[in-house]
């Protein structure tokens, strides 16, 4: 009986693999900065004018958090409070399966704003392993700006955002975590030639406007 479906099947497969090899490889800008630099702000104006797809790392980890029956909810929860990067195995995966399930939708969806990630050496270490030669990474879109900034725009946030992170406690842990582990990252891709830095302390539409000229130079 299940031999009966086997042909089936593997016509499925070839199909998906053919039309998988007809795909574009994804080419994807890394979007970082410190945690209320503007990244989610910035990435919906960019997927407003251009073909970009945009996936946050932490929206992702928040939906993967409060699906029902996930075994990672509880541990997702205690590194989000605690602003500590969540292992990696369980990022890039979401990651994937999210670039995966946007192209099948539309093959010409291979522009993706990967936002906040990498964050440190784990995550570049997880997507070196598993996503380096299906993607290609064009450069790194940084928002700069001081950590009185960010503690405020996220304090802002806090009072409408619901969100277990957006207090004075949990900040001071996220700066942290920026300083040590994200921003080193970032030197890393900046002695490559790979980053573009905007100045994120000024208004939206200032910050956009420079995004803009960066992408209609880089595509
Ligand atoms: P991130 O994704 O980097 O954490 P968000 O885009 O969520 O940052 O922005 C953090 C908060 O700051 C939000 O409440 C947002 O509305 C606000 N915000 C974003 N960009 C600016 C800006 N250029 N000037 C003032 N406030 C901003
Ligand atoms: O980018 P965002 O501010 O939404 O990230 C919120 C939190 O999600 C981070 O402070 C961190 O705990 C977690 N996160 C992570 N790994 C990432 C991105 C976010 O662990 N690459
Ligand atoms: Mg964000």
């Amino acid at each position: 009986m299940i031999s009966h479906f086997f042909p089936v099947l593997s016509q499925r497969v070839s199909h998906v693999l053919y039309r998988v090899a007809l795909m574009m490889k994804p080419q994807v800008v890394f979007v970082l900065g410190g945690p209320g630099a503007g990244k989610g702000t910035q990435c919906s104006k960019i997927v407003e004018n251009y073909r970009y797809t945009h996936l946050s790392a932490g929206d992702l980890l928040r939906a993967e958090r409060g699906r029902e029956g996930s075994e990672y909810g509880q541990l997702i929860d205690s590194y989000i409070k605690e602003g500590r990067i969540v292992p990696v195995e369980i990022t890039i995966n979401l990651l994937r399966k999210a670039m995966e399930a946007t192209m099948q939708k539309n093959e010409k969806n291979f522009l993706f704003l990967i936002d906040g990630f990498p964050r440190n050496e784990d995550n570049l270490q997880g997507w070196t392993t598993v996503m380096d030669e299906k993607a290609n990474v064009k450069f790194v879109l940084f928002f700069d700006c001081s950590n009185e900034v960010c503690i405020n725009r996220c304090l802002e946030r806090g009072k409408s955002s619901g969100r277990t992170d957006d207090n004075r406690e949990s900040l001071e842990k996220r700066i942290r975590t920026y300083l040590e582990s994200t921003r080193p990252i970032i030197d890393q891709y900046e002695k490559q030639g790979k980053v573009r830095t905007v100045d994120a302390s000024r208004s939206v539409d200032e910050v956009f406007a420079d995004v803009k000229a960066i992408l209609d130079k880089e595509g």
